[in-house]
């Protein structure tokens, strides 16, 4: 997958920002809509994300038929012991998917659970870990017990990810030159979040314009709402993709 190796060789960067770098969330009940938009979108070389909706409604096999047409992320985010989650992410990656999440707040052997959980796998999808979710402020994580800042969760998070061997987190877009500049290990970044300049902000709290992804040194950007909800899906891609200089 072209977008994955030129993101991993670092240079994910204004100039060669490429479009499998965009990922379209299929944040859809019906299997039936999820296959229109993936047929409509399919020739500008996006990713699609399948997400606990689409999944609960088609389920694996589902996953398995996009995933044979187009790089597909299963966003399930898996939290519970470490014994579970290596099992899901052995199942995960059976169906073929580019790549998968955890959530980082599940601790260093869960985390490290899903890494090993890879090791002897054929098909090795790059494995995430989720940070703190772009629908969180500091007042909300106060309220679950968690001190501080969102952006000092991230980085604690972000480092034990590191620590554990994870490819990259999910992060806010206002994250990123955190995980970049304070965290080591070479962390890929994802960022839900993302409304185009005008755009509603729906349930999200911390986001940003998919521009400000690309000045920040963003790896990849989920979009869906801004997207799923378009009068012209296409077109609306075509602008996120003129908003990052992809031509
Ligand atoms: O519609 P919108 O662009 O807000 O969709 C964002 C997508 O990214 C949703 O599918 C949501 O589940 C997902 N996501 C998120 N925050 C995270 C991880 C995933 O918003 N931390």
């Amino acid at each position: 997958m072209t977008a994955n190796n030129e993101a991993r060789t670092g240079s994910a960067r204004e100039k060669d920002f490429s479009p499998g770098q965009l990922i379209i969330a299929l944040d859809y009940s019906d299997p039936g809509q999820a296959r229109e938009l993936v047929e409509k979108l399919n020739p500008l070389g996006v990713g699609f994300k399948v997400g606990l909706e689409l999944f609960l409604a088609g389920g694996p096999p589902l996953v398995k038929e996009l995933a044979r047409r187009s790089p597909v992320f299963l966003d399930l985010k898996f939290h519970d012991i470490p014994n579970t989650v290596a099992a899901a992410v052995k199942s995960a990656a059976s169906l073929g998917v580019w790549m998968l999440n955890v959530h980082a707040a599940g601790g260093k052997k869960m985390l490290k659970a899903a890494r090993e959980a890879l090791q002897d796998q054929k098909h090795k999808p790059i494995l995430l870990a989720v940070t703190v979710l772009t629908s969180m402020d500091d007042q909300e994580m106060a309220e679950t017990g968690c001190p501080g800042t969102t952006g000092e969760r991230v980085i604690r998070l972000a480092r034990l990810s590191a620590e554990c061997g994870l490819d990259g987190v999910v992060c806010s877009p206002l994250e990123i030159d955190l995980v970049k500049n304070h965290v080591s290990g070479n962390l890929l970044t994802l960022t839900p979040g993302i409304r185009p300049a005008g755009e509603n902000a729906g349930d999200q709290v911390r986001i940003a314009t998919p521009d400000r992804v690309i000045e920040a040194g963003g790896d990849y950007l989920v979009v869906g709402r801004p997207v799923t909800r378009a009068p012209d899906p296409y077109k609306a891609v075509q602008n996120i993709f003129a908003a990052m200089q992809i031509v």
